[in-house]
């Protein structure tokens, strides 16, 4: 018996009958990836999005406007393969399930696919992901092409399909919004009861343990990204991933973590006391990011931007760094200088989705692209203190901070969708005192 993720599947019906306005006469051609025997097998993001289908090996042939519009080539049935690792739909079941126009064995991938190229202006392919899948596809479209020349058609240009479905990726669907909302509450749930069961003396690991069992115990798919849980100093290393200290009495837990669910990830930092209480300088580090984190998400808005976000988050988090008694000066000098840049090294936040950095353009003509109804983004302003940073007071050496919360741009104002995440001072120490 196979377990399909989407039993519904006219979204992804609407997202092929969405191409058809942006692409017509193009050809997409997507691969849905190859099995590892290390990690379990996830379906390429911009596959999974136009077709629902997730097995390995397949490819997805798209020619909005043409007949056939939708081929799919699968793996072919096989009882001596299954019996070993399971289901597979097979090419007739999948053209009945899937809806495509036609459906092949993969193995009749390089016979079919020039007849499905001739006649196409752009093929939208993304090259340098599988040498042997390049080496196909372009062997095809310069055979695609010497058939086209017979009949005086111009060459047949590749270019980047996420010039395309990264535009429709970056504006949720109805289906996509509820699907996020879930990754996101079930996420914020899962860091709550981590804060409920985390001791002094426990390891990061043991941290990361309460995490998983709570995401999986809520149904996740799997972690939406290597989970961060750092501890003391290694709260300052912005992409931590060892997750093997103990965690000592007056340090702060850092975690940065989301589950996927239907293939979509919510991606949540919180810093807290590991000992229930914090000290007045990590308490004075954390309500500065708080304060500021808690500003922007307040702006964002149709018509805002990242890059905006950006630059108000700069200004915000200078001027808190100077409160700290990190920075001295005025705040636009040290802006111009860059000079926050040392606690404060990386973006606000990113677009999240199928993948925690979803694809799409944050700037347009070299503009900032404003916000519109539907996308969703991260907002993650932070101060990190080096330990060794002799400039900065003694007390605060060490100590990292980042807040982390899914914004939904609503049509007014922004939806908080991992607003259940603790993150008030008196909350977060309740709960981990219990
Ligand atoms: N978890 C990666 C990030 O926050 O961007
Ligand atoms: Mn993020
Ligand atoms: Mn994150």
């Amino acid at each position: 018996m196979v377990i399909r993720t989407f039993n519904d599947l006219t979204p992804f019906q609407k997202r092929r009958a969405q191409l058809k306005n942006l692409a017509e006469g193009s050809a997409f051609i997507l691969f849905s990836g190859k099995e590892s025997h290390l990690t379990r097998f996830r379906v390429q993001s911009s596959f999974v999005y136009l077709t629902g289908f997730e097995e390995p090996e397949a490819c997805a042939v798209f020619r909005p406007g043409s007949d056939p519009e939708y081929t799919l080539f699968v793996r072919d049935k096989d009882p001596s393969i299954e019996i070993w690792d399971g289901y597979r739909y097979g090419p007739k079941e999948a053209q009945k399930v899937f809806s495509c126009d036609q459906c092949f064995s993969i193995k009749d991938l390089e016979k079919e696919l020039p007849q499905l190229l001739t006649g196409v202006k752009d093929l939208y392919f993304s090259l340098g992901e599988d040498s042997i899948n390049d080496d196909l596809v372009i062997k095809a479209r310069n055979k695609a092409q010497q058939l086209d020349r017979r009949s005086g058609n111009p060459k047949i240009s590749i270019k980047d399909p996420n010039e395309i479905i990264g535009e429709m990726r970056v504006i949720k669907d109805e289906s996509e919004v509820n699907w996020i909302k879930e990754s996101c509450e079930l996420s914020a749930k899962a860091h709550n009861h981590v804060m409920k069961n985390v001791k002094v003396g426990m390891n990061e690991v043991q941290a990361q343990a309460h995490l998983l069992y709570s995401f999986y115990e809520q149904e996740a798919q799997r972690e939406g990204y290597s989970s961060i849980i750092a501890s003391g100093v290694n709260a300052t290393i912005l992409h931590y991933r060892a997750n093997n200290k103990p965690m000592l009495n007056e340090e702060l837990l850092l975690i940065d973590a989301g589950a996927e669910k239907n293939y979509y990830t919510a991606d949540i930092t919180r810093t807290y006391p590991v000992n229930g209480t914090f000290t007045k300088p990590q308490k004075e580090v954390y309500l500065s990011v708080l304060n500021v984190q808690k500003s922007l998400i307040s702006l964002i808005q149709p018509g805002y931007s990242l890059p905006e976000l950006q630059e108000k988050a700069i200004q915000l988090l200078t001027e808190q760094m100077i409160e700290l008694g990190l920075l001295s000066g005025k705040v636009s000098d040290l802006i111009k200088e860059k000079k926050y840049q040392k606690y404060y090294p990386h973006g606000i936040g990113h677009y999240l989705g199928l993948d925690v950095h979803d694809i799409g353009r944050s700037k347009e003509n070299n503009k900032p692209r404003p916000f519109q109804k539907n996308m969703v983004i991260t907002v993650e302003p932070g101060i990190y203190i080096p330990h060794d940073d002799q400039e900065a007071p003694k007390e605060l050496r060490g100590i990292g901070v980042r807040i982390e919360d899914d914004i939904l741009i609503g049509s007014s104002s922004p939806v908080n969708m991992t607003a259940t995440a603790y993150k008030e001072v008196d909350e977060l120490e309740a709960t981990i005192k219990g």
